[in-house]
């Protein structure tokens, strides 16, 4: 089953300058949108100030929601407040609003994500949440890892709809390190992801659910992950705030193409048509064909058969000038009654 891919970019609470909220906004802008979704997570300050300035068809994604609406909820962000906004999307359980912020911060647990997350979904915003495993977990290996996730996945499963959820695995210890999970072991680590909402859930929403990696994804990275057939896109931090916030997105749209539009892409630079008569051939165009042909056929001086169709033959001009019993027989010709006058020697 062919997903189609998905890349956010996680601004954090960056940049710094509200002046420098232009150059960023133009980092997301420069996506091609054509074969990947995009969304941006600004930063809860800046979310008014961008959030209409996306023009490539990037979602505003804020990175966190309150689960009880408007009203006196000191520095929340309500889901009504959104829809009135055109916001489709929201970002929750990131690693840092599970208690990774390395502050005294309560943390947001799995059951108060989960709690967000129907929430959310009630009120029509789509969903991207962010599960992944600290390092002394992944020290322990890819079990412990899958049981750390499955922890964190487990109260949200009843609201696991591939349409309207995407996941993002972020191991912790990857996130703003520079240490990105290799290829196998993200691969690994999404497929046993997929694997368990296969039998916990079902095996549709399994295949058609978008699973993201993230952590320390860059441009560099990104085709190697890309290839992962488990894959489906990336939330990224440090790069989103970077012009190669666009390659990554490349990367992945290429990676995750379609069949029929890679076709469609080789098939469109070659300059083939379909064969005129051998279904699924491809073949020269007839355009250059017929101009080759009808530059030769002018030089030829042939015209074309009266009666044989396809045939040709030399013109009654061609003839009469090259040799005296045409032109004879071309004066006869024309002096039969209805014939055309006959053409000046
Ligand atoms: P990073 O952050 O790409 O800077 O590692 C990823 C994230 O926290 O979503």
């Amino acid at each position: 089953m062919s997903r189609r891919p998905i890349v956010g970019g996680n601004w954090k609470t960056n940049p710094e300058k509200v002046a420098d909220l232009e150059s960023k906004i133009a980092n997301i802008n420069a996506c091609d949108t054509t074969n990947c979704d995009v969304y941006v997570c600004p930063s809860p300050l800046h979310m008014g100030l961008v959030y209409d300035k996306f023009t490539k068809g990037a979602k505003v994604t804020p990175q966190n929601c309150n689960f009880k609406g408007c009203g006196a909820y000191t520095g929340e962000m309500a889901a009504d407040q959104f829809a009135s906004m055109g916001i489709e999307w929201c970002l929750i359980g990131h690693s840092e609003r599970r208690g990774e912020f390395g502050l005294p911060t309560p943390a947001e647990s799995s059951d108060l994500l989960a709690t967000k997350l129907a929430y959310l979904l009630e009120k029509g915003i789509k969903c991207v949440l962010a599960i992944g495993e600290p390092l002394p977990v992944r020290e322990k290996g890819v079990e412990a890892v899958l049981a750390f996730c499955i922890e964190q996945l487990k109260p949200c499963l009843p609201h696991l709809d591939a349409a309207k959820v995407v996941i993002a695995y972020e191991p912790v210890w990857s996130i703003g390190t520079g240490v990105t999970a290799t290829p196998a072991q993200a691969q690994e680590t999404h497929k046993a992801i997929r694997d368990w909402i296969a039998k916990e859930k079902s095996a549709e929403c399994a295949a058609a659910i978008r699973i993201q990696y993230g952590g320390s994804a860059n441009a560099k990275n990104a085709p190697e992950l890309s290839a992962c057939p488990d894959i489906d896109g990336f939330l990224v931090g440090g790069a989103s705030l970077k012009p190669e916030f666009a390659e990554i997105v490349a990367a992945i749209a290429k990676a995750k193409m379609p069949l029929s539009a890679q076709f469609e892409a080789v098939y469109k630079k070659s300059g083939l048509v379909p064969h005129p008569t051998i279904k699924g051939a491809l073949a020269t165009p007839a355009t250059v064909l017929t101009r080759r042909f009808d530059e030769q056929y002018k030089k030829s001086g042939l015209v074309a058969h009266p009666t044989i169709k396809g045939a040709f033959v030399v013109s009654d001009a061609a003839w009469r000038d090259a040799s005296p019993a045409g032109s004879a027989m071309a004066a006869v010709r024309a002096s039969r009654p209805g014939s055309a006058k006959p053409e000046k020697a």
